[in-house]
């Protein structure tokens, strides 16, 4: 008997009537590229962590760089991440222009070890990505404390920790910011080549108010729209 690792399609037959009604409707408003679907998206998914801002983009690795950019990571800063992620948390250091330090994980929750990070922080150090992964929250308290005493700059990687709360507490509303992504797979994922969303919970770092997230986004988005295929990424803004 073959049983499959993830299987999308038995999940849609339990929903069927459902997703293919909201198709139907994208496709029947020509709602590709924003439109009322994004906006309606972003803000329950807002108002379900309860943040302030929700913001979606083409995918979990854009959110971690456009974030990164957001928190203006630039040459010889430090980022403290775990070495044990996905890819797309260390590449988009690196793309931002920053210099991944890499922490050991927690052997119980494959979660960073905080106390590898107090190790791993140095004067360029500027910020922690934690990663809730497997559905595993990280451990926010001891990373917070640390952030604190350091004035670090933390960025939630939630890819694959969408809904699981620590203490009580959403993951993805602790951190300046969070990124989500809702590639097809994911613990909770979307029907089609990904959809992510940053959130913008803290200002405290002074990046990411939402006029300078938003020309960020603009500018993001020519380039992208110069460079590739513009129907592969929307940007929208609630504030
Ligand atoms: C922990 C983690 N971060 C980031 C990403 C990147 O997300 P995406 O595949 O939507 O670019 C993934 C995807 O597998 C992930 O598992």
């Amino acid at each position: 008997m073959k049983i499959p690792f993830v299987d999308l399609h038995a999940q849609y037959l339990t929903i069927k009537q459902e997703i293919d009604g909201a198709i139907a409707e994208v496709i029947a408003e020509s709602a590709y590229i924003r439109g009322r679907h994004v906006d309606a998206f972003e803000q329950a998914w807002a108002r379900t962590l309860g943040v302030k801002h929700c913001v979606s983009c083409a995918n979990g690795t854009d959110a971690i760089y456009i974030a990164l950019r957001g928190l203006r990571v630039k040459p010889g800063d430090e980022v403290i991440t775990s070495a044990h992620s996905w890819i797309s948390t260390s590449e988009t250091i690196t793309q931002a222009g920053g210099r991944v330090v890499f922490c050991d994980t927690d052997e119980e929750t494959f979660t960073i070890d905080p106390d590898d990070i107090e190790r791993k922080i140095t004067p360029a150090t500027v910020g922690i990505i934690p990663i809730h992964l497997y559905g595993q929250p990280a451990d926010m308290d001891a990373i917070m404390a640390i952030a604190k005493r350091h004035n670090l700059w933390i960025l939630e990687d939630c890819a694959q920790a969408h809904l699981a709360r620590y203490k009580g507490r959403y993951v993805g509303t602790f951190g300046d910011a969070a990124t989500f992504s809702f590639y097809p797979g994911k613990n909770l994922g979307a029907y089609g080549m990904r959809n992510c969303l940053i959130c913008l919970n803290g200002l405290r770092h002074g990046a990411f108010s939402p006029r300078v997230m938003m020309s960020f986004w603009e500018t993001w988005a020519t380039l992208l729209h110069r460079e590739s295929d513009p129907a592969v990424i929307t940007f929208t803004i609630s504030m």
